[in-house]
């Protein structure tokens, strides 16, 4: 039905927030604010993507059922930073202007938020940061996104952090209290909506492993710092684990990068009891978590997930940004050094207590209502409504 007067003219007055993103775990962390803003009366949203990935982010647009409004396409092969950076600064200036955007949302620390914000920002156009704050306080770790957050926290007039942690680093830095928001992180909204989803396992071995009931390692590896000699190391350790536990499974969905495969899969060749398989859509991952016995990753989202499933995750990586799983005992950083890792794994495996000492869940980074308190955050900043109370751990009315 074509809207009436009335209707037309409102629909010209909403806010469009638009929603820069590019890469996996952004696109699974602004689905449910997405969502949300569709059925927001006063905001439009206008989801834009960069293409900083491709298949694994068309996987998640699929999956999410979300139609960008413009893709930039910039994804090379093997991209360098500043190439990647050069083409996203160019490509988003006439986007900006031919949208006319009154926000920009960007989430998380990858080159495309960098750039979106900074870009939005020469615009004079309001940048709003989901999962702001998480700071590792080393610059050199994680690289470079230790150092795209921080920038960012620059130029963003509402910084959206998941954590009362994550708010701290902000006021420590000097950010004006009024202008953070405390959501819980959006990825648990996306976990808590989709793992509860029924999926057929796309991979045979994968189906008849957890058929067999068969302990499950799963494994992600993709952080730039780790490349190289620390991920072959990764890989050694991977066929050490598969040839001492010869009756459990390690799963490897394998990150697009080749970088990442030439260095982490010929150590896995030829070994019965390991799956390496192409990026999974999320609904099969998030099952996936669900049957591991153990996570060992570098990755952000999952070190958030996986402790809700109350799955144990060692995480490949010297310090973390998102220490709340540490304080709630249910991740552990071992490092990237081959014998930690065996080691690690290998008391989980074999010592009850240590396993059910990790084993427990915990919700440390959201209760599932992120995309809301967010949304209600950016209505706000523009006097369209009240802000939610923060998000509070354990609290059923936060
Ligand atoms: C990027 C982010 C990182 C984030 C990660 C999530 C930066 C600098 N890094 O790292 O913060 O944690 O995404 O996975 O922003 N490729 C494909 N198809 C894809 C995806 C990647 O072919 O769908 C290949 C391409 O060869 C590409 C390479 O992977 O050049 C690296 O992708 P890129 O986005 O530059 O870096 P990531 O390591 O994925
Ligand atoms: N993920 C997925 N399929 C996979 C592996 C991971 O959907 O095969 C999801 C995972 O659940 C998490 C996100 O991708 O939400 C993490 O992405 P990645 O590790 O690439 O990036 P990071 O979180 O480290 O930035």
């Amino acid at each position: 039905m074509e809207p009436t007067g009335g209707e037309a003219e409102f629909a010209m007055s909403k806010k469009r927030i638009m929603i820069v993103y590019g890469t996996r775990p952004e696109a699974i962390k602004v689905a449910p604010v997405i969502a949300t803003l569709e059925n927001h009366p006063a905001l439009d949203p206008l989801p834009v993507v960069t293409g900083q990935h491709r298949e694994m982010l068309d996987q998640v647009n699929t999956v999410f059922g979300i139609s960008p409004v413009s893709d930039l396409d910039v994804l090379k092969q093997e991209q360098t930073l500043n190439g990647l950076a050069a083409r996203l600064f160019a490509e988003l200036e006439p986007v900006y202007r031919d949208l006319t955007p009154d926000a920009v949302v960007v989430q998380g620390d990858t080159t495309t938020v960098l750039a979106a914000a900074l870009a939005a920002f020469y615009e004079r156009i309001p940048v709003v940061h989901i999962e702001a704050g998480l700071r590792s306080h080393n610059l050199m770790s994680p690289f470079p996104e230790e150092a795209n957050r921080k920038l960012v926290s620059q130029v963003t007039s509402l910084h959206l952090a998941p954590t009362m942690t994550s708010k701290d680093n902000l006021l420590n830095e000097g950010v004006d209290p009024e202008k953070v928001v405390v959501t819980g992180n959006t990825v648990i909204d996306a976990l808590f909506h989709t793992v509860r989803q029924d999926v057929e396992w796309t991979d045979s071995a994968l189906a008849d492993a957890i058929a067999e009931g068969r302990r499950i390692l799963v494994v992600t590896t993709h952080r730039r710092e780790n490349w190289g000699g620390a991920m072959e190391g990764v890989g050694r350790a991977l066929r050490t684990l598969a040839q001492r536990y010869p009756n459990d499974v390690i799963v490897l969905p394998a990150h697009r990068n080749p970088i990442v495969r030439q260095a982490i899969l010929p150590a896995l060749s030829g070994l019965e009891n390991v799956i390496t398989l192409e990026p999974l859509a999320y609904p099969e991952f998030t099952k996936l978590l669900e049957a591991a016995h153990i996570v060992l990753t570098d990755s952000g989202g999952v070190q958030e997930e996986a402790p809700s499933l109350g799955k144990p995750v060692l995480v490949m990586r010297e310090n973390t940004e998102r220490p709340e799983g540490v304080v709630a005992g249910t991740v552990k950083l071992i490092g990237t050094d081959e014998d930690r890792i065996v080691s690690e794994v290998s008391v989980l495996k074999e010592e009850e207590d240590a396993y059910f000492a990790m084993a427990r869940a915990a919700n440390p980074y959201g209760d599932g209502r992120a995309a809301e308190r967010s949304v209600a955050a950016i209505a706000h900043m523009f006097g369209l409504g009240p802000q939610m109370p923060d998000f509070v751990p354990g609290s059923p009315g936060s």
